[in-house]
């Protein structure tokens, strides 16, 4: 049998029941690949479950408020697909009537639509023969063809696509392409893969090789950049506090926050009470200062690791609170922030 028609084979009769593999409905299969960019099924699930009990309609999602929209995605990180998934939402509600195009060239002209989604979409819904080259791809070729080419290369990313391209059958793309994202996120894991179940083991060079362990190859990114955040919790006695929208560009543009100082060295008490941020907030009131937690908070992102301290602010005067304390668990927060929520309970 050819590759494909053992991954086709071995998917219909192992594929995870999905909501969105049901009845391929443009608009779950375009908001599931955008959260399984993110995550891994069973954690992207729930998530996906939210958005499409909260807005059942791709018209739902583009009338919805941008904050509720975060709110939603709160936790699967990189925030602006959040955004641009809102932004095509009202795209295709204004530009397109609801329906989704239904060629790759024009899904990649949307917002958020990238290569591997627009061909995700168009194999997927509407059987056109594109190659999808996600990390679970990357990984069963590697390994099924014993190639070492880094993938994350140029020369990696050329070499893989065309590959994959090359391996498409003439029919039920959508199909295969699932076959073997899915071959990869169940069977041909990164660690520990169960090549004893797996359909393809007959042929596969890494099993004959026993290099499945070091394949796929990938170059090392540059060492993540060490930063410092110091919250500023403002507390006052009628339970108000200081919440600003986080602005400019970046993975938490329009996120709530406290304010922040951020630092390239860890700032005592001391510094912080020097700090201009810290003066205007404060703004000659009393005010008593103390570190929430007793060790500082490690958030490791793609290219930083960031070490935080929320700093309870008590104020006996403050004229910028804008927040009562129970309104803060409705705003979109980082991760970081909502950790601290949780722990943080006010007398
Ligand atoms: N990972 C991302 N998209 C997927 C899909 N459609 N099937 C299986 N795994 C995936």
């Amino acid at each position: 049998m050819e590759f494909h028609n053992k991954l086709v084979t071995w998917y219909l009769l192992n594929k995870r029941n999905l909501p969105w593999r049901v009845n391929r409905i443009p608009y779950h299969v375009w908001l599931s690949e955008i959260i399984l960019q993110q995550t891994r099924v069973d954690q992207g699930l729930p998530y996906f479950l939210s958005f499409i009990d909260a807005f059942p309609t791709v018209f739902d999602l583009a009338d919805a408020k941008e904050e509720q929209v975060l709110k939603l995605w709160q936790g699967l990180g990189y925030y602006s697909r959040a955004r641009n998934l809102h932004s095509t939402a009202k795209v295709i509600s204004a530009n397109y009537n609801g329906v989704f195009p239904n060629t790759y060239i024009e899904l990649i002209k949307l917002k958020g639509i990238g290569d591997y989604t627009a061909s995700a979409i168009s194999s997927i819904c509407f059987n056109e023969s594109k190659a999808v080259v996600d990390g679970n791809v990357f990984r069963v070729l590697a390994r099924y063809f014993n190639m070492d080419t880094p993938i994350n290369s140029t020369k990696g990313i050329k070499e893989f696509k065309q590959l994959a391209q090359e391996l498409l059958p003439s029919k039920n793309i959508g199909d295969y392409n699932q076959a073997i994202m899915e071959l990869g996120a169940v069977v041909c894991k990164p660690q520990n893969p169960s090549c004893s179940i797996c359909p393809l083991n007959q042929s596969c060079l890494a099993l004959k090789n026993d290099t499945q362990k070091d394949l796929p190859v990938k170059l090392a990114n540059n060492k993540p950049k060490t930063i410092y955040f110091n919250y500023l919790v403002v507390l006052t006695e009628n339970k108000s506090t200081v919440i600003e929208k986080r602005l400019g560009k970046g993975i938490w543009q329009n996120l709530y926050q406290f304010p922040l100082i951020e630092s390239a060295h860890p700032l005592t008490e001391h510094d912080l009470k020097k700090h201009p941020t810290f003066k205007k907030l404060v703004n000659d009131s009393k005010v008593e200062l103390s570190l929430f937690n007793s060790f500082p908070i490690v958030h490791k992102l793609s290219h930083r690791t960031i070490f935080t301290n929320f700093w309870i602010v008590n104020l006996e005067q403050a004229a910028n609170v804008n927040y009562k304390w129970d309104e803060l668990y409705q705003l979109p927060v980082p991760v970081l922030i909502a950790n601290f929520f949780k722990q943080f309970k006010i007398g």
